[in-house]
């Protein structure tokens, strides 16, 4: 399938099946943000869900935390965002668009969009930081920034979570939350766009240890993308280069995805070294140091962050399972989301509308829901038309009761991807779904 045809068809399955609105759409929609309806709700919140089970549930040595987004503006000068944080722009001087300076058409001086040539004036720094005012005053003075990472929120309060959750170093710090940007190409639907959400994590170590802990975290995040069901052929990692290394960085690598417009970023893990404790150790003037209890011994951890986005996982979790497919003589579109992803777990049909089946079935949409596995009941159509349906949205378990539910009181489940069903007693669906969630 060609490029921009998936990447279309992504966008229209999105809206179609309530995933993913353009933000503000009745309004002609506003620029590369995007709402997430009913499935993608769900969708984001099992993705954080996974991720913090992972990260915080499942270890010892992390730490969740939830800082506010805004941040005192000293924070933003310390890590260096208000100087560095910038794209090079030139300004059209006929139509007053401005453009990365790096554009190929912009390099050849023709403007992109009213295509006057030798109309650019000299590059400006354009900072990528959303500004607003706190308090009633707009002045210089109360400006304040919408946090465009969640890691300083870390930083800032490394010394609080050590000393409250009396860990030891090496310990992490974990962080979902939104983050602002003001991109300049922002695109490709909701791979890059100006409100997004990251899952960060900041892991605090003795500097000595911090190669090491890099490469734990780099295998442990590939594992964490394989146990989402990505491909692993999709998926590769990418060294940062003397020239690709942010400021603070002793070492990075991506973990790329190949999306339909080719292999990217969609996470980084970064050794931060010391930089920023101590950056904000100095401009807060507090010490940040670590004190090892035995040895009283002092010293500023160095961190190795991994750092993905939210919005950039569903991106690849929509892109990665979206099949066409010929089934039982028909076409089908699906959705083959690892289960603990999918939005719905269980699609309920009675076979048809009479005979005490839509009651049955209601009755167990309705048990499944109460367990906490999120169930759709739907009687319209026939059933194949009814699977179409499910298959569509991402559903991997479709429930149908028929006329033998009445005899022996069992349904069959049919699987999304193998097609296969199974009968199961009606008091067991539960558990059958529950031992494959958790498999
Ligand atoms: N704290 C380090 C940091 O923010 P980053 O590489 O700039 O590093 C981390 O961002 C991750 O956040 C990226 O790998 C990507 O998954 C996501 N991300 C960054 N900018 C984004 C944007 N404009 N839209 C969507 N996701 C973005």
């Amino acid at each position: 399938m060609a490029t921009a045809d998936l990447m279309d068809k992504l966008v229209s399955l999105a809206k179609r099946r309530g995933y993913i609105f353009q933000s503000s759409e009745i309004y002609g929609g506003t620029g590369s943000v995007w709402d997430y309806g009913p499935l993608g709700v769900e969708l984001k919140r099992n993705v954080k869900d996974l991720w913090w089970s992972s990260m915080v549930h499942q270890r010892d040595d992390i730490e969740g935390l939830d800082a506010a987004i805004l941040m005192h503006p000293r924070v933003w000068e310390a890590s260096g965002h208000v100087e560095g944080f910038t794209d090079p722009l030139v300004e059209c001087s006929n139509c007053h668009r401005r453009f990365r300076a790096d554009l190929p058409e912009v390099a050849d001086g023709q403007c992109p969009t009213c295509g006057t040539r030798g109309a650019f004036g000299s590059p400006r720094s354009f900072n990528l930081m959303f500004k607003t005012f706190m308090g009633p005053v707009e002045e210089a003075a109360a400006t304040v920034y919408l946090r465009p990472e969640t890691a300083q929120g870390s930083y800032v309060n490394f010394l609080n979570v050590q000393q409250a959750a009396r860990q030891k170093i090496p310990f992490g710090i974990a962080q979902i939350g939104k983050a602002f940007r003001n991109e300049i190409t922002p695109g490709n639907f909701i791979f890059r766009t100006r409100e997004f959400e990251q899952m960060e994590m900041q892991f605090f170590v003795e500097p000595g240890t911090d190669d090491q802990w890099f490469e734990h975290w780099k295998e442990a995040r590939m594992a964490w993308h394989l146990s989402l069901g990505i491909r692993a052929e999709k998926l590769r990692f990418h060294e940062h280069g003397p020239d690709e290394l942010a400021h603070y960085a002793k070492q990075a690598f991506d973990i790329e995805y190949e999306y339909p417009f080719g292999w990217k970023e969609f996470e980084g893990i970064h050794n931060r070294t010391d930089f920023d404790l101590g950056r904000h150790q100095e401009y807060s003037g507090k010490r940040l140091e670590y004190i090892e209890p035995q040895s009283n011994k002092r010293f500023l951890p160095f961190v190795i962050e991994t750092a993905v986005g939210v919005d950039r996982t569903m991106l690849v979790c929509l892109a990665d399972s979206y099949r066409e497919e010929q089934v039982e003589g028909e076409e089908r579109v699906v959705l083959a989301l690892h289960p603990r992803l999918a939005p719905i777990k269980a699609a309920v049909f009675p076979l048809v509308k009479k005979d005490g089946l839509p009651e049955k079935a209601a009755r167990l949409h309705e048990t499944l829901r109460k367990a906490s596995l999120p169930s759709f009941y739907d009687e319209a159509g026939s059933i194949g038309r009814r699977y179409r349906r499910q298959d569509e949205a991402g559903t991997p378990w479709c429930v149908t009761v028929d006329g033998q539910s009445n005899e022996d009181e069992t349904v069959t489940i049919r699987d999304r991807d193998t097609l296969e069903q199974a009968r199961v007693a009606m008091d067991k669906v539960e558990g059958w779904m529950r031992e494959r969630l958790n498999g």
